[in-house]
């Protein structure tokens, strides 16, 4: 049996991806977390005992990492801080976790000769202008432009120095804006659905226009088992399913698809060096490791995203205040 460490895996992507690993694999997975504000245990309940094993550690934690990795066969690194915002509030824990951290997993992974895939986001490459037919590919420049998608970019370029200089066996991915189950409720799609079901007007920044590149994240789980089991040692992976839709068009679907007015919504202040536009171009992986997503249509995935929400109240009730308040103390 094949076993996965997997970092950050009690967080949004990585819950999910441990849950598609073992509803589609014989693997064995331990997820190492440090339950930060975004990791949440029961993220994992249900999970076969068997099968998933559960450590509450961090990646800044060198002599815990080395035990870990050591145990395992592959190192799967989601363990990252993921909001832009907070970035733009307090890029010093962005550094650290995305950066130091990832440095940590990249010297236990040498250290012990282990297979790693490091996940990242489209957000190196910076953004396309709204009117350029152009998506990101493996050859755009890296120009990225908050404190968390730099963060991430020193930690891809950290990857491939330690694969051309010390021959670590790491494949990395880019993917674009996840959506789906278990998502923390400060990011866009999850803070909507919640805003519409506790009566709150849903907020967009500025004008609305921005576009977003989505994915549902177990389409984003099915790539990354195929570069886990195929991936060319070195190479970079983008991950996208062609799923570009404006805030405002998201917004409006929301709205839509819970009985609302499709004009019920507010704009509120503009985040900071907002990008403007991602998209993702993923023949190569679609060409090279024959992966299609399955959720062709957003809709349909928006549909099972809101019914999540709306089953689930426990899960996120507990961050609805708190998570609000921020936001309205920057006017957003
Ligand atoms: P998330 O914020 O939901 O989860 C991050 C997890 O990492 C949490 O469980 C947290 O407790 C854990 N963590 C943080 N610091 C840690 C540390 N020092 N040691 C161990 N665990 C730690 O994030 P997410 O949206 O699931 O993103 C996961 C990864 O995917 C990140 O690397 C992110 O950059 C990348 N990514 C996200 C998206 C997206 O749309 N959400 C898109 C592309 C790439
Ligand atoms: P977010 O989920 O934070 O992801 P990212 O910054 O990684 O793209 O935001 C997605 C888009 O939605 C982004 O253009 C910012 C915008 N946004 C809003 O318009 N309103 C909101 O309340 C939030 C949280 C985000």
């Amino acid at each position: 049996m094949t076993t996965l460490l997997v970092t950050g895996g009690a967080g949004f992507i990585g819950s999910n991806f441990a849950r598609w690993v073992l509803d589609h694999t014989d693997a064995g997975v331990t997820v190492l977390d440090a339950l930060t504000y975004a990791g949440n245990r029961a993220n994992l309940d249900g999970l076969d005992p068997a099968r998933l094993n559960f450590v509450h550690g961090s990646i800044a934690d060198p002599a815990l990492l080395d035990d870990l990795v050591a145990d395992h066969d592959v190192v799967v690194h989601f363990a990252a801080e993921s909001h832009n915002d907070n970035s733009l509030d307090g890029p010093a824990i962005f550094v650290e976790t995305n950066i130091v951290g990832t440095y940590h997993v990249l010297q236990a992974v040498r250290q012990h000769g282990k297979r790693l895939h490091h996940i990242s986001t489209d957000e190196v490459y910076g953004d396309l202008e709204l009117d350029d037919p152009a998506k990101f590919t493996r050859t755009t420049p890296y120009n990225p432009s908050s404190p968390y998608s730099a963060s991430k970019a020193a930690s891809d370029h950290l990857v491939r120095a330690w694969v051309r200089s010390f021959g670590v066996q790491a494949t990395l991915s880019n993917c674009s804006n996840n959506y789906g189950p278990r998502q923390h409720i400060e990011k866009f799609i999850p803070r909507q659905i919640t805003n519409v079901i506790d009566g709150i007007r849903p907020k967009l920044y500025g004008a609305g226009l921005n576009v977003r590149d989505w994915i549902h994240v177990d389409d984003h789980n099915s790539a990354l088992w195929r570069i886990i089991e195929a991936g060319r040692i070195g190479e970079t992976y983008l991950i996208g399913a062609d799923g570009e839709k404006n805030n405002r068009e998201i917004v409006e679907l929301i709205l839509e698809l819970m009985g609302q007015p499709t004009d019920a919504y507010d704009h509120v202040n503009d985040r900071a060096g907002h990008d403007l536009r991602y998209a993702i171009d993923a023949a190569p992986l679609r060409d090279e490791l024959a992966w299609s997503p399955q959720y062709s249509d957003i809709v349909d995935g928006l549909r099972s995203t809101i019914d999540w929400y709306r089953t689930n109240e426990d899960w996120w009730r507990g961050a609805k205040q708190a998570t609000e308040a921020k936001y309205a103390a920057k006017g957003q």
